[in-house]
């Protein structure tokens, strides 16, 4: 009469640990303390996709988004501020570049600004 009890808890308990695993994994990366609010924002809502030093995230790779790199100087020179600026407000889909989500009904066109300048700095970080 037992057994059943016992399968349910064990399955029960292995269906916890696997999502609570998932979420631990796919989870984005907390931001220092005193991190300013455009290491906030990346952290939260580019991660994701970028990695936290915009090498690209494997967490992107699993589900076959190519994020490319945001910290590659060289790319990231060829790039005005306007294009950067535009490429966050209103996604990759304008340009043809799709993968791209557009954020500029999540965020404000000072905030994006402030993101523009932080992702340049990820570029010369190295
Ligand atoms: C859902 C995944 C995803 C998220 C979230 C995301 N991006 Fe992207 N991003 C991409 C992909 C994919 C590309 C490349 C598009 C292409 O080349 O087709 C891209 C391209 C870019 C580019 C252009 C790079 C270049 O050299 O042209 C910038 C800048 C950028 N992302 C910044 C950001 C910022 C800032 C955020 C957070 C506000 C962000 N992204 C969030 C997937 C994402």
């Amino acid at each position: 009469m037992r057994r059943p009890l016992l399968a349910l808890a064990v399955v029960l308990t292995a269906i916890g640990a696997f999502t609570g695993g998932l979420a631990w994994l796919l989870d984005t990366p907390r931001p220092p303390a005193g991190a300013s609010r455009a290491e906030r924002l990346y952290l939260g809502l580019c991660a994701t996709c970028h990695g936290p030093d915009g090498r690209g995230s494997w967490r992107a790779a699993l589900f076959l988004v190519r994020p490319g790199r945001l910290n590659d100087a060289a790319t990231l020179d060829r790039r005005s501020d306007q294009y950067l600026f535009d490429i966050i407000k209103y996604g990759g889909a304008p340009i043809g570049r799709p993968g791209m989500p557009a954020f500029g009904s999540t965020l404000t066109d000072d905030e994006i600004a402030e993101l523009v300048a932080y992702v340049r700095a990820l570029s010369r970080a190295r």
